[in-house]
């Protein structure tokens, strides 16, 4: 595959992850605020907003790892580069629990956690900053 190819589908997949950060963090925020819990047509869209999100992170690793390889030889790039991949393993980890959280919460006919979400939500947030400062870091 070409690099030029692998960097497009890099940075939409980067647009996807964002906006299902941002978009599902809204929601969840103004949902709170009003002491309410999503409607069963905002609960699907948040389902399908996580399993979006998790697409693009996988998204992120398969490109990423041909990047590295194809431009760089392998991993060991620099430590801005180290930093990036352990956030961003970590993001991948926790977009994992929370669309396991989210299916059996709506399995079982419950809403999801809403200490969960927040939690994930904030923490995803300042991962997805940290991978995307060390990015410009290591690639500067
Ligand atoms: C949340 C996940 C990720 C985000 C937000 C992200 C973000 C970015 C950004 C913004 C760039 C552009 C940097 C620049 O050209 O200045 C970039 C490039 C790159 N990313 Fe990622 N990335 C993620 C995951 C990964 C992973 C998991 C890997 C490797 C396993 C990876 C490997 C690379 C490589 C090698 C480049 C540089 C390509 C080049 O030299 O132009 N990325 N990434």
């Amino acid at each position: 595959m070409s690099i030029v190819l692998l960097k497009t589908f890099h940075y939409l997949a980067i647009l996807f992850a964002g906006g299902v950060l941002v978009g599902g963090g809204l929601i969840h925020a103004v949902f709170n605020r009003a002491n309410q819990v999503p409607d069963i047509n905002v609960s699907k869209v948040l389902k399908i907003l996580g399993y979006l999100g998790l697409g693009a992170l996988i998204i992120l690793w398969i490109t990423g790892i041909f990047l590295s390889n194809v431009i760089y030889g392998g991993f060991a790039i620099n430590t801005a580069f180290t930093i990036k991949i352990i956030a961003a393993a970590f993001l991948l980890i926790i977009s994992f629990i929370v669309n396991i959280h989210v299916y059996n919460s709506s399995k079982n006919q419950q809403p999801p956690n809403k200490s969960i979400m927040k939690m994930a939500t904030m923490i995803g947030r300042g991962l997805i900053l940290i991978v995307l400062v060390a990015a410009a870091i290591a690639f500067n």
